[in-house]
């Protein structure tokens, strides 16, 4: 199904312009396109995202006016932004709470995708643009947080920077290289300044190929079957236009509750106290949305091991299409896949739980709730490794086994008729088969 546009150019100047770049009959092509018409809101959160890029760039570009990149200096400019500049307080709390906003949507447009199948066949490069977004984001917000230079910036940079140091032979070579210096110091601020304001655009870039990839085979959808005819399908504009803008306008009162209620509710209080190499904080934790892969991190005694098993956490990632052997795209039909999915995402938090907290604590059910105490019994090393066997075992063991060997429910037709009486469904997978484009 792809989008002609019913445009016809009005005046001269469009006329003219249509012959020469035909950039108003590709705005309404977009606008027309033909969507699924049974999308859910889990549909919105892609321009939930775009929402996020936007205003992540417009609130960055305004800080950067006044921030300076400069190991002496940098701490002291971010409070004046947060003091002194207009507004400057609730562009920089936007910004960072954006910053978390931006990763809470993408986790769930990415579950989504694993949930309804829309990285398979021929959806396979939609997926591996979102996971290239995914490693510049990380890369983005991490360098990010180090730039207003209080502690949790510097050991924060310092623990994940000699993570490379842990390789062989070149590890130490890269840190260096990678610092500028023989420490995170002042150069490493410097370049992270640089790469910080130029990734979001790389980011842009990749995702205009994300959304002509998308426009190829265009939308799956929560059956997971592919669109038939003409009647499955209804415009983009006005429907899912609205759908979306309902949904962002949602979106933004929760984040509007973070900026204006709880503007440091997922900051670390430790990051108000400028840089010092001498003082080492009592806990280096990570923002909340890279703590599972710094729980993968620190299960694995072997330091290179940890390292390796957390890069594999990620680049699994990028071979999901091709483990996955279920024909059927949508878990609506696949039950089993269901329930390892929800323990899949249960296993992520608990994984997320164990990176915040120190690995020789333990929680305590005491008077008015749980306590954390130190212990000896290493209970969240232990969690950990539970978290990082489910991790990897739903995608080595249940992606590609569970696939050949459940029964999935009857699959419908179509979008427009779906299983209304048992006579009308399909045998399992007969639509979902890797489509052909009609
Ligand atoms: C800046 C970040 C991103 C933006 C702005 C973005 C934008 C979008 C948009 C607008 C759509 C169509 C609407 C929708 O399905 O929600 C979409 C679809 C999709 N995205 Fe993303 N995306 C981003 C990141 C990612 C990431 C990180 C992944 C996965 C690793 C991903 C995977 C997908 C897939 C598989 C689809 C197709 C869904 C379908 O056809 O049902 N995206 N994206």
């Amino acid at each position: 199904m792809s989008g002609h546009s019913t445009y016809e150019p009005k005046t001269a100047f469009e006329r003219w312009l249509d012959t020469r770049l035909p950039i108003i009959r590709f705005g309404l092509d977009f606008m027309e396109f033909p969507t699924p018409k049974n999308l859910n809101y889990w549909w919105t959160f892609g321009a939930i995202l775009a929402f996020c890029l936007a205003t992540q760039i417009i609130t960055g570009v305004i800080l950067a006016m006044h921030y300076v990149a400069n190991a002496g200096l940098a701490f002291g400019s971010v409070e004046h932004i947060m003091r002194d500049v207009n507004y400057g307080w609730m562009i920089r709390f936007i910004h960072a709470n954006g910053a978390s906003m931006f990763f809470l949507a993408v986790y769930i447009h990415m579950f989504r995708g694993i949930y309804y199948g829309s990285y398979k066949a021929p959806r396979e490069v939609i997926w591996l643009l979102g996971v290239i977004i995914y490693l510049l984001m990380m890369a983005t917000a991490f360098m990010g947080y180090v730039l207003p230079w209080g502690q949790m910036s510097f050991w924060g940079a310092t623990v994940i920077t000699n993570i490379i140091g842990s390789l062989p032979i070149i590890g130490g070579a890269i840190t260096t290289w990678l610092w500028g210096g023989f420490a995170v110091d002042d150069p490493t601020l410097n370049r992270f300044f640089s790469l910080h304001y130029l990734l979001p655009f790389m980011i842009a870039g990749v995702v205009v190929l994300h959304l002509w990839a998308l426009h190829v085979p265009g939308n799956n959808n929560p059956l997971g079957v592919n669109v038939k005819s003409e009647k499955d399908t209804i415009p983009f504009h006005p429907y899912y236009t609205v759908k979306d803008g309902f949904a962002v306008a949602v979106f933004v009162i929760l984040f509007a509750t973070f900026v204006f209620f709880n503007p440091d509710g997922l900051g670390h209080a430790d990051n108000y106290i400028e840089a010092n190499p001498l003082v080492t904080p009592q806990h280096i934790v990570p923002e909340w949305y890279f703590l599972p892969f710094y729980a993968i991190l620190r299960a694995i005694p072997n330091k290179l091991m940890g390292v390796l098993a957390m890069f594999a956490s990620i680049g699994f990632l990028f071979v999901l299409p091709w483990l996955d052997t279920s024909k059927v795209r949508s878990m609506r039909y696949r039950p089993s896949a269901r329930l390892f999915f929800w323990i899949f995402v249960v296993t992520c938090i608990i994984l997320g739980f164990c990176g915040a907290h120190e690995p020789d604590q333990q929680v305590i059910p005491g008077f008015g709730g749980f306590q954390l105490m130190d212990s000896n019994i290493n209970s969240f090393v232990w969690l950990s490794r539970l978290g990082v066997l489910g991790y990897f075992g739903y995608f080595l063991v249940v992606m590609p086994i569970l696939g050949l060997r459940e029964v999935p429910l009857p699959v419908p037709e179509s979008i427009s008729n779906p299983v209304l009486a048992a006579g009308s469904a399909m045998p399992a997978g007969a639509t979902a088969s890797p489509e052909k484009k009609g």
